[in-house]
């Protein structure tokens, strides 16, 4: 069969957080990895912005013969995949897919909360887009959302720093602020895939009846239902358990900080876009 992973796109490095788990679901698929590393963060740019590299980066992953494209970046999910889905993907091929973060989080995320007041800590362009609140509120109408921008947190992470001292001072800082706009909230939704990586920083000022959730297993969990109910679409995915990985941003780096995130050692090829 021919050669046709599944792509996974983010930003930069968070995305492995993510495919790490799919992967643990489904190794049978062979997967190809773009972390647009060069051009991170996407979170503080514009809608504009943010669309034109993501729709770069999705017609790159056609080229490489991917049928199917994860945007394991809910900044590239909220501020780009509608206009690719709905405008672009009819020019481009229509027999293609390309998947977000957002909806398969939000579809269960009411399912966490027993108060109904849940937390969103996301990037300040996937917060500003309330793409969060507007898709939660389809699922689940009765539960409260209260959203916090923490535009600091995935610096920390691209740079390494998210272990350091200093980064305790932004972690507690933005979680006291989410809090304080509703102190009922039981369940905090790490909405950005860069933030596992600040897990335990956040769990230390986070006050104990309180539930942080990642996306990565949920994510995965979603894709494996849209393949079992994709059949002719799964047929299209070629399954020799290959993973390569690109960056745009440089290799010796990528393959320094991206095994922290993926649990294993990475050898990354360069994509000049
Ligand atoms: N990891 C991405 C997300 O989930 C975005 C990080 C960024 O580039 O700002 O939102």
């Amino acid at each position: 069969m021919k050669y046709q992973p599944i792509g996974v796109f983010d930003s930069g490095y968070g995305g492995l957080t993510v495919l790490k788990e799919i992967i643990a679901d489904m190794p049978q698929y062979d997967y190809l990895y773009l972390g647009d590393n060069a051009r991170a963060p996407y979170g503080t740019r514009s809608f504009e912005t943010v669309y034109e590299y993501t729709l770069q980066c999705v017609k790159w992953f056609f080229e490489q013969d991917c049928s199917l494209v994860i945007l394991a970046c809910n900044t590239a999910s909220a501020k780009a995949l509608r206009t690719i889905q709905q405008n672009d993907l009819q020019h481009i091929d229509p027999s293609k897919r390309v998947l977000g973060v957002i909806r398969p989080t939000s579809e269960i995320i009411g399912q966490y909360t027993k108060s109904g007041h849940v937390g969103i800590m996301g990037t300040a362009g996937t917060v500003q887009s309330d793409s969060y609140r507007i898709e939660i509120e389809k699922f689940f109408p009765s539960v409260t959302v209260s959203q916090e921008a923490c535009p600091i947190w995935v610096p920390l992470v691209e740079n390494n720093e998210y272990a350091s001292p200093g980064a305790d001072y932004f972690v507690k800082k933005h979680i006291d602020q989410l809090l304080q706009k509703d102190s009922d909230i039981d369940t905090i939704l790490l909405a950005c895939t860069h933030y596992p990586l600040l897990l335990d920083k956040i769990l230390q000022y986070v006050p104990g009846n309180v539930s942080v959730i990642t996306q990565g297993k949920i994510v995965a969990a979603s894709l494996l239902d849209y393949l079992h109910r994709h059949p002719e679409l799964e047929a299209r995915c070629s399954k020799n358990a290959k993973r390569e990985f690109y960056t745009t941003g440089e290799t010796a780096d990528f393959n320094n900080h991206a095994s922290i995130f993926f649990g294993k050692e990475i050898h990354s090829q360069k994509l000049m876009l």
